[in-house]
């Protein structure tokens, strides 16, 4: 066979015209959502106040497989895909090992990430029914730069309430977010009733991603049926959106005449994981093949690695519906770990019961570690890697070193989900040494888990 190219890229037409639902490979399906209040599943029409329509549904069906993407969709996923798969000819070197090791870019559009696959259907989604804006939450930034970029393109109005640390420390996330005319909020903010009450109770608080959803949840509702909510990561819709990374990196590597043995992607939310994994989990849930499917986390945040498998709101301020999955408590605050977009106290419900039924592993880092991995990265891919996506590089490099011991030429796969240009701060706190890890003790975990809702359904938890 010929030499395996740096880099592949499928042509336009190659790429997958339909999303693939990974719910529709799996014998048990996870824990549907319920209403706080009722303890119910919630239905399309429970939804539809708060989600476009189209995305509602998305989000209750575990049945259909494929799903066709819009051609509108198309046209805007082709500015900036496919996107490569690279091999890191590099990476194997410095590491001396005989693993192949791959990685699925997702940087090269303005968000820097994998968010703009899900953010343009969720626009078009919203512009289809007619609304005339949409609210969300940013952490890192990269959900509300992909949003604005999506909102301007279909004409829609966005209101971002941002995370108030990442909204003082990184005024640049701002500054393109304002070039696509997007909205931005500080949050906890004084503009919305839960903003308010979170400010009483913690005046002094830099916000979490669990606050800011409270906000733009409210702020959607208050909109007298005009704008509606999107969440750019944890539900199902944002992880069939995200199937793209999967099926684009499956065909390509059937180009290449290869099949991952290990899939590894850092896992904020899980919906980066989740599409990466979607195909290649599929085929080990029908028994095709038997790829190792690994998540890597924060071990300041560990959701999954030291989270309860239970029912919990998505959101701190108690406004979303329930969620059954791996969490720390939704009145977790995480230490300011540099990686704003892992820092979540929830876990997407289809990975966490995936985890859960033993399909995948876990592991979490502490943020030198990671950071050691991003450098090492840069310097010889030549990719300055976003702090969220040095997890999965810190992963794959350690898969990478276990091949070194044992003699084993695995393939192995990583999502490079974005790149880290908007985080030279946490680069330069790295580089003096000024950086230093936190790890939750077992006490700090318990009082989230304390804030976990008492229902009959949390009960032994
Ligand atoms: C670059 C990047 N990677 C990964 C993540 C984690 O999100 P998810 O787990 O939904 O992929 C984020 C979230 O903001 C991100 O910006």
């Amino acid at each position: 066979m010929s030499k395996i190219p740096h880099r592949l890229y499928l042509t336009e037409d190659q790429m997958p015209q339909k999303w693939f639902n990974l719910r529709s490979a799996m014998a048990e399906q996870p824990d549907p959502l319920l209403h706080p209040g009722t303890l119910r599943p919630l239905g399309v029409d429970d939804l539809s106040p708060i989600f476009c329509e189209e995305l509602a549904r998305q989000e209750l069906d575990g049945a259909t497989a494929y799903v066709d993407i819009p051609e509108p969709i198309q046209n805007v996923y082709k500015m900036y895909r496919p996107s490569p798969l690279i091999r890191a000819y590099e990476l194997e070197k410095a590491l001396d090992t005989p693993a192949r090791i791959y990685y699925k870019f997702e940087g090269n559009n303005t968000s820097g990430s994998h968010k703009l696959n899900s953010a343009v259907a969720q626009a078009y989604y919203a512009k289809m029914q007619g609304l005339t804006g949409v609210t969300t939450e940013t952490g890192a930034g990269q959900w509300g730069t992909a949003l604005s970029e999506a909102c301007s393109y279909f004409g829609l109005t966005c209101d971002v309430f941002m995370v108030k640390c990442s909204y003082e420390q990184k005024p640049f996330r701002k500054a393109v977010m304002n070039v696509f005319d997007a909205s931005i909020t500080p949050s906890p903010s004084p503009t919305t009733e839960v903003g308010r009450q979170i400010l009483r109770d913690h005046p002094d608080t830099t916000g979490s991603l669990g606050c800011a959803i409270s906000e733009a949840v409210e702020s959607a509702v208050q909109s007298g049926g005009a704008k509606r909510y999107v969440l750019g990561s944890v539900l199902n819709q944002v992880l069939l959106h995200q199937s793209i990374i999967g099926l684009e990196s499956k065909l390509a590597m059937e180009q290449l005449g290869e099949y991952p043995d290990v899939v590894v992607g850092c896992a904020g939310g899980g919906s980066n994981l989740g599409g990466l994994i979607a195909p290649f989990m599929a085929d080990k849930l029908r028994g095709i093949r038997n790829p190792r499917i690994v998540a890597v986390e924060p071990a300041s945040c560990p959701s999954l690695t030291r989270g309860k498998y239970a029912y919990d709101f998505c959101d701190t301020g108690r406004v979303t519906p329930l969620a059954r999955m791996y969490t720390l408590g939704c009145g977790f605050i995480p230490s300011a770990n540099h990686a704003g977009g892992l820092r979540y106290h929830g876990m997407s419900p289809i990975l966490s019961k995936l985890y859960h039924d033993g399909y995948m592993e876990a592991v979490a880092y502490e943020q030198t570690r990671v950071f050691e991995a991003a450098v090492l990265f840069a310097k010889r891919e030549t990719i300055l890697p976003a702090p969220e996506s040095a997890h999965a590089i810190r992963g794959a490099i350690d898969e990478a070193l276990r091949c070194r011991e044992s003699r084993e030429a695995k393939t192995i796969l990583f999502g490079l989900t974005g790149t880290g240009y908007f985080d030279m701060t946490a680069y330069e706190n790295y580089l003096s040494g000024k950086m230093s890890d936190s790890i939750p003790t077992d006490a700090d975990l318990q009082k989230g888990f304390d804030s976990l809702p008492k229902i009959p359904q949390n009960e032994g938890i």
